[in-house]
């Protein structure tokens, strides 16, 4: 009989991290894609549009102009956690502040290392935006970029609204999404664009399911891929 040297026991395998990346314009549907794939893979999720609201609503509330570099930039350093959950946070009127004060640099670099703590998570998270997997967290092994016609973005806002009871009409909600597409890409601080390495999701023609299924898919694909690529 040998000795046989002592087998190491089995460690158990952390559960890789996953930061998976969603950016997309306004009413794509990439807030409800982002919100059920974190559910699916257990990821805490952040929606950062609500940091550059919330700055927009501080500056409305302190009676300032969205344009004004500087008083966005404070804003934005001292932001309250409670304007996050504010009822008007996500109104139409808070969407072009959030949309004007999004433009000035010193709001992005205000806001940049909070989200970058928030990507950095022990085991991952999934983050939206506009610039999630060009800026926040370009090595992400998963980004999406979620898209939709402007026709279909602006009924679906259009239908939001008028749940909530804001009787604007749609073709007012149409020029809104316009105007905002146009300043979001436009604009020369971390414009809305789809990273070289993002997956397409135009949700169109897609219902909720149908969008968030095709989203997994597509992260298993990206997943799958670096797996393949290390191994
Ligand atoms: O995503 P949501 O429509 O709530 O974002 C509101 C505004 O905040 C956008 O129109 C955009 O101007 C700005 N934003 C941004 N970068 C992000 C998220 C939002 O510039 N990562």
């Amino acid at each position: 009989m040998t000795d046989a040297a002592p087998r190491p026991a089995a460690q158990p395998q952390p559960a890789p991290r996953l930061v998976i990346a969603v950016d997309g314009p306004a009413a794509s549907g990439k807030g409800t894609v982002a919100k059920a794939l974190a559910r699916h893979y257990g990821l805490p999720y952040l929606d950062t549009g609500k940091l550059y609201r919330a700055t927009g609503l501080a500056l409305r509330l302190a009676g300032r102009d969205p344009g004004d570099a500087a008083a966005a930039a404070h804003a934005a350093e001292h932001l309250e956690p409670a304007l996050l959950d504010a009822p008007d946070l996500m109104s139409a009127a808070n969407s072009e502040a959030a949309s004007i004060v999004s433009a000035h640099p010193a709001v992005r670099a205000a806001l940049l290392a909070r989200q970058q703590a928030f990507a950095a998570q022990a085991g991952g998270a999934v983050l939206d935006g506009r610039d999630i997997g060009t800026v926040i967290a370009p090595d992400a092994p998963a980004k999406l970029f979620v898209t939709a016609t402007p026709a279909v973005r602006a009924a679906r806002r259009h239908r939001e609204l008028a749940a909530s009871g804001d009787g604007r009409d749609f073709e007012m909600v149409l020029a809104d999404i316009n105007a905002r597409d146009a300043r979001d890409s436009g604009r020369s601080a971390a414009p809305l664009r789809q990273a070289a390495d993002a997956a397409l999701l135009d949700t169109s023609e897609l219902d909720i399911v149908a969008a968030v299924a095709r989203a997994i898919a597509l992260v298993e694909q990206a997943l799958s891929g670096i797996r393949q690529h290390q191994g």
